[in-house]
């Protein structure tokens, strides 16, 4: 190694100082090493993939909030040889005496070369709030008995714990992210899917074959607890050439959504109320401009939060608004422009993204000053703002994203690539406490957390007191 020698003019100071300045301004990158290789997509007749016995047995079973308050489940399955039932039967655990049956519906639906099953989706109304309750899909000796417990009703101080997956796929990796969620010691009571599910468009002809395998392999999770989805890009599945030019397709005819009890005219884009939380789904891959459908609809949602009910305001989307890894990077600019001074005025407590397959948690911040010519176009800290959250690392084929945008931003709080889930547990009305599991720690490690404090609750706080 060649030894340096000479002095440091005052110039080099400077600069080395400048260096260090910049390095220190941002948060924390963490230097978390691990193994970065692709991981396959696991094998067509891994165990996770594998077919339920018994003639036409209902598969890939999966549920989601079926109403605006939660009193409602949507239950979508699939039969592959024959349409058979699409009835589900349903009962209390405190009341196996009285049996309930929802009458479902039944669709096909053609892809390219691929033709899929029969997808059943059925919901369920008028349930009670905190029970248990079993159910049972398919027909004569092929039935399957599964269960799920309805959350409490609607209320400020009501604990609920959420988890957090995005970009999952069907790898070795998004096996490991599954069961970390599943293992880790709190309970997460309802998924929040930040969208990019199966990755199936990344097989030749968008194989849908991939979609089945994907709905299988989440099944042990997404049939016993709601999964909330939120479409990504490789939901769109837009392939005129193959004379696939309809977006969405194999993503809206599998996994349905409550999107007409929010009023909203598309499944991309809805509310719910579930517990203390008020969670508002955007889709980054329809028209959000002025005078969309989108916009119209969120502009007319936002208002309506009772945050003295719902105290908690999550927004979910998949391209992230804050992103400082170079992969993504801005994509998010755009729907940012639009909507982030609505985010801010309506103090959205958190939101949550996906796409960039890594992890990142964000400052409170807001950049909604600018006016074209002020120049005021950075960053500033801002207390009514939402803590932004990156969790598109849940390890699909296409791998982690490690390279990252130099120095880390003051904005950007955390980063890691590394892949995980996260955590989101209410604890009453005024706080909540996130936390960040990377697959390769113990199921109880915590490797990034947070307490947050409610938006609203805290701005009420900061009110001077009326003078008498
Ligand atoms: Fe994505």
């Amino acid at each position: 190694m060649r030894k340096v020698t000479g002095r440091l003019n005052s110039a080099g100071l400077v600069r080395m100082l400048l260096v260090v300045l910049e390095v220190c301004e941002g948060g924390i990158t963490s230097s978390y090493v691990r193994n970065d290789d692709l991981s396959l997509d696991m094998p067509l007749d891994s165990d996770v993939f594998q077919v339920p016995p018994g003639y036409n047995a209902p598969q890939q079973v999966h549920i989601t909030q079926g109403d605006h308050e939660g009193r409602g489940v949507i239950v979508s399955w699939v039969t592959p040889e024959e349409p058979g039932s699409s009835t589900v039967l349903y009962w209390a655990e405190n009341n196996t005496n009285l049996k309930n049956q929802a009458q479902g519906t039944l669709l096909t639906y053609h892809y390219f070369n691929y033709t899929s099953g029969y997808i059943h989706h059925c919901t369920i109304h008028n349930l009670e709030f905190d029970t248990k309750y079993y159910y049972e899909v398919g027909i004569g000796n092929t039935t399957r008995q599964f269960w799920f417990t309805t959350p409490p009703g609607v209320g400020p101080d009501v604990a609920y714990t959420f988890g957090l997956i995005g970009d999952l796929g069907q790898t070795h990796d998004s096996n490991r992210t599954l069961t970390h969620y599943e293992l880790n010691p709190t309970k997460g009571q309802t998924v929040l899917f930040v969208g990019d599910l199966s990755y199936a468009d990344d097989y030749p002809f968008h194989d849908n074959n991939r979609w089945d395998t994907w709905g299988r392999f989440t099944e042990r999770n997404a049939a016993y607890q709601p999964w909330i989805w939120t479409a990504g890009n490789h939901e769109i599945d837009f392939v005129p050439e193959l004379g696939e030019s309809k977006p969405f397709k194999p993503y809206t005819n599998r996994y349905f959504v409550p999107y007409e009890a929010s009023h909203s005219t598309s499944p991309l884009w809805y509310s719910i109320k579930r517990a203390s939380a008020y969670i508002i789904v955007l889709s980054s891959y329809s028209a959000y401009g002025k005078y969309t459908p989108q916009y119209k609809w969120l502009e007319k949602e936002l208002p309506k939060v009772n945050r003295t009910e719902t105290p908690w305001l999550i927004v979910l989307m998949h391209s992230p608004l804050y992103n400082s890894y170079a992969h993504h990077y801005m994509e998010g600019e755009s729907m940012r422009v639009m909507y982030e001074q609505w985010f801010v005025k309506y103090k959205v407590d958190i939101i949550f993204a996906g796409h960039v397959h890594a992890y990142e948690r964000s400052e409170r911040i807001s950049n909604i000053a600018y006016n074209i010519v002020n120049g005021l176009c950075s960053p500033v800290s801002d207390q009514s703002a939402p803590v932004y959250i990156t969790i598109g690392d849940g390890g699909n084929l296409e791998g982690l994203v490690t390279e990252m945008t130099e120095p880390q931003p003051s904005y950007s709080a955390f980063r890691e690539a590394s892949f995980g889930h996260g955590i989101f547990d209410i604890k009453n009305r005024s706080h909540a406490f996130f936390s960040w599991h990377r697959n390769q720690d113990g199921y109880a490690v915590e490797a990034d957390s947070l307490w947050l404090k409610n938006r609203y609750w805290k701005s009420l706080e900061e009110q001077p007191l009326a003078t008498i």
